[in-house]
């Protein structure tokens, strides 16, 4: 904060298509899609026309209760683009509580479940109760609520709160120590979460090719819920709607948010199975309520803009026209390659991370690196010496060179 407040804040009053305009009327692009969650660009006519078509209704009313028409109709879009088998979606407002329902889901569901009819299913003798703890990968980061942080796995976001997390399983992403943790723990354990095919906030770190998958046979194999976290992968910024669908995964739980409502309002979901659902299915006697509902749950506006944006995903064809600005930003990068000051670059779909050599974190050096690229026109946000690209889907190639550009530009000057 001491040096933050030295600093003139850049504040930024409006918007258009990829970039961001400032109080002194200068324009950036916005390569980091205002921190992952833009997808068509700002001020996009549909979205801003469903959020005002919606006011003129009504702003909010709960869905702890009741059911709202938006978040209804929206839930069933879900369940259409969603991998095959998810049926049922569970409202909240950030990917941080998407993941903890999520996790609480998860634990509930065994806590809630006949041992009898599961043992049945699983081919194994267990009691269903003992299973209350979660696996986690090793570098994971899946939000900054404590249940989320419990499973989370960078120390320099996650070590001070320690004393008060619950202890999680530590793996690392690799297919045969995921096995051994399962051999040893699967009696004990509810779920593993993992984010599919890339660790974003770690630094966008690619998992192995085929993980999720073997994951996913895993958690066949030794009766473990997997949890997916596609909070910073759903809505096409891998190249398809959501990671999972590279590898033909259904996870038992999934949790969206980002990108869910265009980058425009905080709704969350977490998505999961008539199997978790039926866990559930009780008698008011029975005490099988999942109690979680945050107070703007569903909220009308947020899903009336989600709505919007997937009618736009549709329409224009975002995912068939994406892949070839894919392929272009794959061979605008080829060139940093080859910088010496680069050790990596990294890139699945629009997500992008170029990691500067092991400079010293003191350094700050993807903080000036991002820093530098404001001269350009471009804002950006560093995950530590990795510098990020993520930009919205929409961008043109055009603006696409214009983002390489200023980063290659920023890393030559400054190293
Ligand atoms: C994979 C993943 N999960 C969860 C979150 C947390 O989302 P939110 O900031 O909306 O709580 C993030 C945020 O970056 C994320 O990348």
């Amino acid at each position: 904060m001491e040096e933050w407040q030295k600093e003139e804040p850049l504040v930024i009053v409006k918007g258009k298509g990829s970039y961001l305009y400032d109080s002194k009327g200068k324009k950036y692009l916005d390569g980091v899609s205002s921190l992952w969650v833009n997808v068509h660009g700002h001020r996009k006519k549909e979205i801003d026309q469903a959020i005002k078509k919606q006011i003129n209704k009504i702003a909010h009313s709960t869905l702890l209760g009741l059911a709202n028409e938006p978040s209804t109709l929206l839930a069933r879009e879900l369940i259409k683009i969603a991998p095959k088998g998810l049926k049922k979606v569970f409202y909240s407002d950030s990917g941080s509580t998407a993941v903890e329902i999520a996790l609480k889901m998860a634990f509930q569901y065994w806590q809630q479940i006949n041992s009898k009819s599961e043992a049945r299913n699983s081919k194994q003798t267990q009691n269903p109760k003992l299973k209350t703890k979660f696996i986690t990968l090793i570098n994971a980061y899946h939000g900054d609520t404590i249940g989320a942080v419990s499973v989370g796995g960078i120390d320099l976001f996650h070590q001070i709160y320690k004393p008060l997390l619950f202890d999680a399983i530590k793996v690392k992403p690799d297919a045969q120590e995921i096995e051994k943790a399962f051999k040893k723990h699967h009696l004990e354990v509810a779920a593993i979460i993992m984010e599919p095919l890339i660790q974003a906030a770690a630094g966008m770190l690619l998992e192995p090719k085929g993980l999720l998958k073997k994951v996913r046979q895993l958690c066949n194999k030794y009766n473990i819920l997997m949890i997916v976290d596609e909070v910073a992968t759903g809505f096409g910024r891998t190249g398809k709607m959501f990671a999972c669908q590279h590898e033909g995964v259904t996870p038992d739980l999934m949790c969206i948010a980002k990108g869910i409502t265009g980058g425009y309002l905080p709704v969350a979901a977490t998505l999961t199975t008539q199997k978790i659902y039926a866990g559930f299915m009780a008698t008011y006697k029975e005490q099988k309520t999942f109690f979680h509902g945050h107070t703007y749950t569903g909220n009308p506006l947020g899903c009336a803009a989600a709505l919007a944006n997937l009618e736009i995903f549709k329409k224009e064809k975002v995912l068939q026209r994406l892949q070839e600005k894919i392929r272009y930003l794959a061979k605008g990068l080829q060139g940093y390659r080859r910088l010496k000051k680069v050790k990596e670059v990294r890139q699945i779909g629009m997500m992008v991370g170029i990691e500067l050599i092991d400079y010293p974190w003191e350094e700050k050096m993807g903080v000036k690196v991002c820093s530098n690229c404001k001269k350009y026109g471009v804002l950006l946000r560093p995950l530590g010496n990795v510098i990020v690209l993520m930009p919205p889907l929409s961008i043109s190639k055009n603006e696409i060179d214009l983002l390489l550009k200023a980063v290659y530009k920023s890393i030559k000057e400054l190293l």
